[in-house]
């Protein structure tokens, strides 16, 4: 009789030890990620990360297109899973384990992470750990600078945007985050209004350097509450408004007109962001106490210099620590899925191949769902 597909799970022992090696794949969202990742000292010897990006498939869509994606995903993992044990110099039977998304994400491409793992854990008898994509995200400060628990994370990227506090691998309080849209999805749709290309972060910060951010006073949704929650779609109909309103005055908008709504833009973003940052500190020292406390950021968006400076003087202010990990960690990458995998393993957690890809998955099972959706589906 045929059993249960939970029968064909290897049996194994969670991991214990010091250089534990992990595989790590990653593709909830429009990057295909493999990597190697060894415990070293502490933190995270990242011995390949290799991101196979998708843009060129949806730059005409101007966002992310699922289906694309998912396909894409299911055509080149396993290329990307090869080319990250060729570039770290070992084989599968190498790693102590085989760390994936699990969610949230795109589910296709959640989907194809997932029986990647699955199969080549069934093959090699390796142990599967299902990582959720945001734990990633917010353990990677403990990968590339060993930081310790708790700290308090800003992740802000193109379908996310909340505060954690961070008190262990597998705990996480959720502060506050936004009500719609992420930040990233507010400065895609503006590059969108404005002709720019996608993805649109980088392209509005570049048209911005020579604007005047105090031409246009955009709005700062929800600062008048006392929370960290934010709201971020109201921003793009304020930019388009102020963009038809000088195209109807003057036929067009000129270089100068674009580079002062970037400007303007950025500012507004950046600067409810850092209030928020300030309260989310508040809420941080309710929940954990840290003699030397550190927030820490992830996410695209983080690469925004106007934003990361707004971002380093509220800490400073507020006496903590400020850390933005190298962006090639920032962004979606498979090396801190490995990690926050190695994590879970170490602390005893192994999964079987019941192992379910979710579209949502909310890291603080404590906090109230978020409403809204953004490219990566609904917000987690
Ligand atoms: O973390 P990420 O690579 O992917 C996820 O969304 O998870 O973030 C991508 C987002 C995009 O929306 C992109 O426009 C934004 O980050 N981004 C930026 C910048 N670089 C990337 N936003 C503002 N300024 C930037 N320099
Ligand atoms: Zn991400």
């Amino acid at each position: 009789m045929l059993g249960t597909i939970a029968d064909f799970a290897p049996n194994y022992e969670a991991g214990v030890g010091e250089n534990l090696t992990i595989l790590g794949i990653e593709s909830s969202c429009d990057d295909t990620a493999a990597a190697v990742v060894r415990a070293c000292a502490g933190r995270g010897d990242v011995l390949s990360s290799v991101v196979i990006g998708q843009e060129a498939l949806h730059a005409d869509f101007g966002g992310v297109v699922p289906e694309i994606a998912a396909r894409a995903h299911a055509e080149r993992l396993d290329g990307a899973v090869e080319q990250a044990l060729v570039q770290a110099g070992l084989r599968l039977a190498d790693m102590d384990a085989i760390a994936v998304t699990a969610g949230p994400g795109l589910i296709g491409g959640v989907v194809s992470g997932v029986m990647m793992a699955k199969g080549l854990s069934a093959g090699s008898g390796k142990p599967l750990v299902g990582v959720n994509h945001l734990a990633g995200h917010a353990l990677t400060p403990r990968m590339t600078d060993g930081i310790a628990y708790p700290y308090l994370m800003l992740l802000v990227s193109g379908g996310h945007c909340q505060f954690l506090a961070v008190l262990g691998p597998g705990e996480f309080r959720r502060l506050g985050g936004t009500i719609d849209d992420a930040p990233g999805e507010a400065f895609d749709k503006t590059a969108k209004l404005l002709g720019l290309g996608y993805p649109g972060g980088p392209l509005v910060e570049q048209e911005a350097q020579d604007g005047d951010a105090a031409r246009f006073n955009f709005p700062r949704p929800l600062l008048d509450r006392p929370n960290c929650d934010m709201s971020f779609s109201g921003l793009k109909t304020a930019l388009r408004r102020a963009r038809d309103h000088i195209i109807a005055e003057k036929g067009g908008l000129s270089v100068g007109d674009r580079a002062d709504l970037c400007a303007s833009f950025q500012h507004a973003v950046a600067q409810t962001l850092a209030k928020k940052t300030a309260r989310a500190i508040a809420a941080f020292r309710d929940v954990a106490h840290s003699d030397a406390p550190v927030l820490a950021v992830a996410g695209g968006v983080a690469a925004n210099q106007c934003v990361g400076a707004a971002l380093r003087d509220v800490a400073m202010a507020e006496g903590f620590e400020f850390l933005a990990p190298p962006l090639k960690y920032c962004t979606d990458n498979a090396a801190m899925i490995a990690w926050a995998g190695l994590e879970q393993f170490q602390a005893g957690h192994v999964d079987d191949f019941t192992l379910a890809a979710r579209p949502r998955w909310p890291l603080d099972r404590t906090a109230a769902p978020m409403l809204g959706s953004g490219k990566k589906g609904a917000k987690a």
